[in-house]
């Protein structure tokens, strides 16, 4: 049984972004996955006088340790300023403290989702651009635009957004 890991770039508690991922693990076949929240790793802002000070705290150690524990990982990013959340940054940075490559080469579906039209793509730009550095195996991306008007009652309401997500699982579960 694959066990796979699931998560949102962001820690607002009705974050859009985990009501996708989460509707995105519905469609897993194969794997048992855990659906991870920030909000259960509160860090700290990474500030390098506190890393020198008292050192990389636990959860950037436990979230990596998820991370490296998992076969698979499914990443919804929110998008604020066109960039990462910073409680996404912020434990990204952690964990780059403690190794550079934190994705382990794990298999990704890279998802992002925002009230706008643009459905995140200048975060999943950043992302797809950057985490390669970080040994991220990017399986597939996938973005949906306007969540009001596309999700409803925990899933993707328009068909062809919904086939697009359905066949990127797949592939991300068939590359595990
Ligand atoms: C500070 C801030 C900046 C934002 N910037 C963007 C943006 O650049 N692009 C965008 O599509 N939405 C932006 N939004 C709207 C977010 O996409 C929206 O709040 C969304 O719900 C965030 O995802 P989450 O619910 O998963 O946290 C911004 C929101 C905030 C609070």
């Amino acid at each position: 049984m694959k066990n796979i890991i699931a998560f949102a770039g962001s820690n607002s508690k009705k974050s859009i972004n985990k009501q996708l991922v989460t509707y995105a693990s519905t469609l897993v076949e194969k794997g048992r996955v855990s659906i991870l929240d920030l909000n259960d790793f509160e860090l700290p802002i990474y500030g390098i006088d506190l890393e020198n000070d008292k050192g990389i705290p636990k959860n950037a150690h436990k979230f990596l340790e998820l991370i490296k524990a998992s076969d698979g990982i499914l990443l919804s990013l929110a998008e604020h300023n066109g960039a990462y959340t910073s409680a996404f940054k912020n434990i990204f940075d952690w964990m780059t403290r403690i190794e550079s490559k934190i994705f382990a080469n794990k298999p990704m579906l890279l998802m992002a989702t925002s009230p706008g039209a643009r459905g995140g793509a200048s975060v999943l730009e950043i992302a797809q651009g950057r985490f390669p550095y970080h040994d991220a195996n990017i399986k597939g991306v996938f973005s949906l635009p306007s969540f009001e008007k596309h999700f409803s009652e925990n899933k993707i309401t328009d068909q062809e957004l919904d086939v697009q997500l359905k066949k990127l699982v797949k592939q991300f579960e068939d590359s595990l």
